[in-house]
């Protein structure tokens, strides 16, 4: 049976690429919906985004739905400086015909998990956790019926890569991080310790556009486009590619590892705020409230990644 899921996303390249390798495995995941929230970039494009993901892959019975335009308690701080004007520059993609449906995306989180049995609907979430904090805050009854939250945000190792200290989509809004963190749902947490080891070097990219098909294509152009900006920060062959890894992690866990330990967020200070600090080596007694995913194997994921896109128009 294939597992049902949601997806809240602010595309971005990684997580149009994320969106197809979900949308490409239909036997193992049953997307309900895509959310889009403010993050790379703002809603309105986020939602656009979203849609044109959805179109591209063929799997317009997916509804995509807008969440919140803004973080919980902060001014929201986008990244064009990676992913372009548009959030998802690269490829041409024609604007979406699909509809953006009427219910907010938070109501629709809220609703799937309070509508379905207990423990049968997971969240992969690839952006701030806004959307997620706002639906805890709305109905916190969900916070018991959520399967698992499997998210990418966060660093520890690797530390921060929109400041020193903090990854991007915890730095955004590590508020609603905080709530999710101490929600009490099972989570699972990809940060950029893994994503930074999923590196898209050019043997991997030109494999996914010898592929021949548009969704190889659009992948190759949009992944070409983001890798620039950290092509020339990290100096490495390949860039890290980040959203893709909740959803192969969903798909096949053995290619990841890691340990249960507490991650809390940084909400206070102004030199920190947003880092994710994980009790890694266990020092302290607080809560074991997250699997904290330390490393990934590069060549299953591409093999994987690869493999799945073959299967889109
Ligand atoms: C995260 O930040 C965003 O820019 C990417 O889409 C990814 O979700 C990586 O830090
Ligand atoms: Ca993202």
């Amino acid at each position: 049976m294939s597992r049902k899921i949601i997806i809240d996303t602010d595309p971005g390249q990684d997580d149009a690429v994320a969106i197809l390798l979900a949308l490409a495995s239909p036997e193992e995941l049953d997307v309900l919906g895509i959310v889009a929230v403010a993050g790379n970039i703002g809603l309105k494009q986020n939602a656009i985004n979203a849609r044109k993901v959805v179109e591209l892959s063929g799997r317009t019975d997916v509804p995509v739905y807008a969440g919140c335009s803004r973080p919980m308690r902060r001014t929201l701080v986008t990244a064009e400086h990676v992913h372009g004007d548009t959030g998802m520059n690269g490829p041409v993609l024609p604007d979406p015909t699909i509809p953006l449906q009427e219910q907010h995306g938070v109501d629709f989180i809220i609703a799937t998990i309070m509508n379905n049995p207990p423990k049968t609907i997971t969240l992969a979430t690839l952006g701030p956790l806004t959307n997620i904090g706002m639906a805890l805050v709305k109905e916190p009854a969900i916070a018991e019926r959520i399967q698992e939250i499997v998210l990418m945000g966060g660093a520890y190792f690797e530390v921060g890569n929109i400041t020193p200290a903090a990854e991007f989509n915890i730095y955004v809004d590590p508020e609603a991080a905080d709530l999710v963190m101490k929600c009490g749902a099972k989570i699972t947490i990809q940060p950029l310790d893994v994503t930074h080891m999923i590196q898209a070097t050019p043997a991997r990219l030109n494999a996914i556009k010898a592929l021949g098909n548009k969704s190889g294509a659009a992948v190759h152009a949009m992944l070409t486009f983001s890798e620039q900006f950290d092509l020339k920060k990290y100096g490495w062959e390949g860039a890290p590619l980040h959203d893709p890894t909740v959803i192969a992690y969903l798909l096949k866990p053995e290619l990841f590892e890691g340990r249960v330990c507490n991650v809390s967020i940084e909400t206070a200070s102004e030199l920190t705020v947003g880092m994710t600090v994980a009790d890694y080596w266990h020092v302290t007694d607080k809560p074991r409230n997250a699997l904290y995913l330390r490393s990934g194997n590069a060549e299953g994921f591409y093999a994987l990644l690869t493999e799945r896109l073959s299967r889109l128009p």
